[in-house]
């Protein structure tokens, strides 16, 4: 960790992404960063611990600077030591992100420039066993 892939065409609408992977035991956060050059277009932040803790955060960070995060999940599916399944969706207005098979989150795009978003990155708490556009 951290883990970089290049999206080849970026994330147009219809881009599907699955990772699969394990939460380390003791975790404290982990990260899947969708970049357009050093911009970060949508920032998944699972923490487990802290005041904010069992919430996942999601923001966009532009020219260093962070927006407003967004904490919209109904639940908090991760587990420690447990294997999970994130499946990423871009669509012509938003993100969606699916956990274990569950609707979790919506993300408006605040990067619009979607061909340009070409990286994915991955750093934190977690094994990856799997990641693949499809
Ligand atoms: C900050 C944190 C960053 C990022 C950001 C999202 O507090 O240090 O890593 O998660 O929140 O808004």
């Amino acid at each position: 960790l951290p883990y970089e892939f290049e999206l080849s065409s970026g994330t147009p609408p219809n881009f599907r992404l699955l990772i699969a992977g394990e939460v380390k035991q003791n975790p404290n956060k982990f990260t899947i960063d969708f970049m357009k050059g050093e911009d970060i277009a949508l920032h998944i932040n699972p923490r487990f611990k802290g005041e904010s803790h069992q919430v996942i955060v999601c923001n966009t960070k532009i020219n260093g600077e962070w927006g407003p995060e967004e904490r919209n999940a109904p639940c908090f599916p991760f587990v420690a030591g447990k294997r999970f399944e994130i499946y990423v969706l871009c669509e012509q207005h938003q993100f969606k992100m699916a956990v274990n098979g569950n609707h979790m989150i919506e993300y408006r795009h605040r990067i619009k420039d979607l061909n340009e978003i070409t990286k994915v990155r991955l750093h934190g708490d977690i094994k990856l066993f799997y990641l693949q556009p499809f």
